[in-house]
């Protein structure tokens, strides 16, 4: 199987609640590599920019206001199928769909506050890393 590289914010919610460490291990348990990481805070326009697919849906206004609200933990992770096998760890969009064992089960509050992103595809995690990360940044 390819070795992937795929996106993840732990989100402000998250971060907020004190969850970084518990979230980074289970991704580092679940045998994905860290290949760049940062905490930082992003201004409207960049989180706007990062969620532009979603615009025209009712709930984005919301969401960039929820994402601009602190601090989060972006991150570029590696491993073999790396994309989908981080959708699995994440769980479903909705906490309360979400199974027993993934992050979202385990930490997310709400469909919106869900603790973490993941790309969805690898044409996304490419796009999603390069919004975030140089070349240089990605050391792991
Ligand atoms: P994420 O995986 O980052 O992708 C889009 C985000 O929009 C999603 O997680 C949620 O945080 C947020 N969101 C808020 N409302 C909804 C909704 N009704 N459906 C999907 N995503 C939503």
């Amino acid at each position: 199987m390819a070795i992937e590289r795929t996106f993840s914010i732990i989100k402000p919610d998250a971060v907020e609640r004190g969850l970084i460490a518990e979230i980074l291990k289970m991704i580092t348990d679940s045998g994905l590599k860290i290949k760049g990481m940062k905490m930082m805070r992003m201004d409207r326009a960049k989180a706007e920019g990062f969620y532009a697919v979603h615009k025209e849906r009712p709930f984005f206004g919301e969401l960039v206001d929820y994402m601009i609200s602190g601090p989060v933990v972006v991150s570029c992770l590696e491993g073999e199928n790396a994309i989908e096998n981080y959708r699995k760890l994440m769980g479903a969009t909705n906490p309360a769909q979400a199974e027993e064992g993934t992050i979202r089960a385990a930490y997310g509050m709400s469909i919106q506050n869900n603790a973490c992103h993941g790309s969805d595809g690898p044409d996304t995690a490419r796009t999603e890393v390069a919004y975030f990360f140089n070349d240089d940044e990605l050391v792991g």
